[in-house]
């Protein structure tokens, strides 16, 4: 009965843990029209590595999570998944935003809100993870796509973070934002940085950022707010 009663007290208490405490940031409700048509976007679409000193707004920010996992008019999502399993998350590295705190967040698809994992500017941890890839010191956001635990189709999954990576990249265009995807990452590093397990399959890390000839005077945190 002793037994029972901690067990059940540590239950409630991971349960906190997991997020019922954390930080929940809604995001602005997304446009379904933009100034750039899809052919356009499409045309103009090219990976940028390097970005302009000035943070993403919450506006940009939400727009870019929906394109990414955000509800379509069906109801599902903005991107096909094998047997609607989305079995993808999609988390968010802040180091500088409008509205935002520097932090890592996980985006929580229902809600259209961000849940916040870690506090504080963490990019020279993230490019770490990233082997020093500087995109992800210089972007004030960088998207993050991972599956938290191995299925027996992986390559569904590959697929599926191809199909979202695209949307994002099309969506930053539209934006007038630049992105680029990046697969050379140390995946036990970005897996402890992200908190998970040896099991989960980080996919993709996707920095996005004003594309304006790049952040040459400043370099990440120390770019001007
Ligand atoms: C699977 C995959 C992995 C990639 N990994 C990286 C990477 O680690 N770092 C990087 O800077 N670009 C990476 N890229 C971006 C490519 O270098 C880029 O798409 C290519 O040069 C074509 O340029 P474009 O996207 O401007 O058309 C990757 C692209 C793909 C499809």
């Amino acid at each position: 009965m002793k037994k029972l009663a901690v067990l059940m007290i540590l239950l409630s208490m991971s349960i906190v843990a997991c997020g019922q405490g954390a930080e929940r940031i809604k995001l602005p409700q997304p446009r379904y029209k933009g100034e750039a048509s899809f052919e356009e976007a499409l045309y103009a679409r090219h990976s940028v590595r390097s970005y302009g000193c000035k943070g993403l707004i919450l506006d940009e920010i939400s727009q870019l999570l929906w394109a990414a996992q955000g509800k379509s008019q069906s109801g599902k999502r903005t991107a096909p998944s094998a047997h609607a399993s989305y079995p993808i998350d999609v988390y968010l590295v802040v180091g500088k935003a409008e509205g935002l705190a520097g932090g890592l967040y996980k985006y929580d698809q229902p809600g259209h809100q961000l849940i916040k994992v870690k506090d504080g500017d963490l990019r020279h941890e993230f490019l770490v993870a990233c082997r020093g890839q500087g995109q992800v010191l210089t972007a004030p956001v960088s998207i993050v796509l991972v599956c938290p635990e191995r299925k027996d189709e992986m390559k569904f999954v590959y697929m599926e973070a191809g199909h979202i990576a695209e949307n994002v990249y099309l969506q930053s265009t539209a934006l007038n934002l630049g992105t680029v995807v990046i697969a050379g990452f140390d995946e036990t590093k970005l897996n402890e940085f992200l908190g998970l397990t040896e099991g989960s399959q980080p996919l993709y890390v996707m920095p996005v950022g004003s594309e304006s000839g790049g952040c040459k005077k400043c370099q990440g945190d120390e770019c001007p707010k």
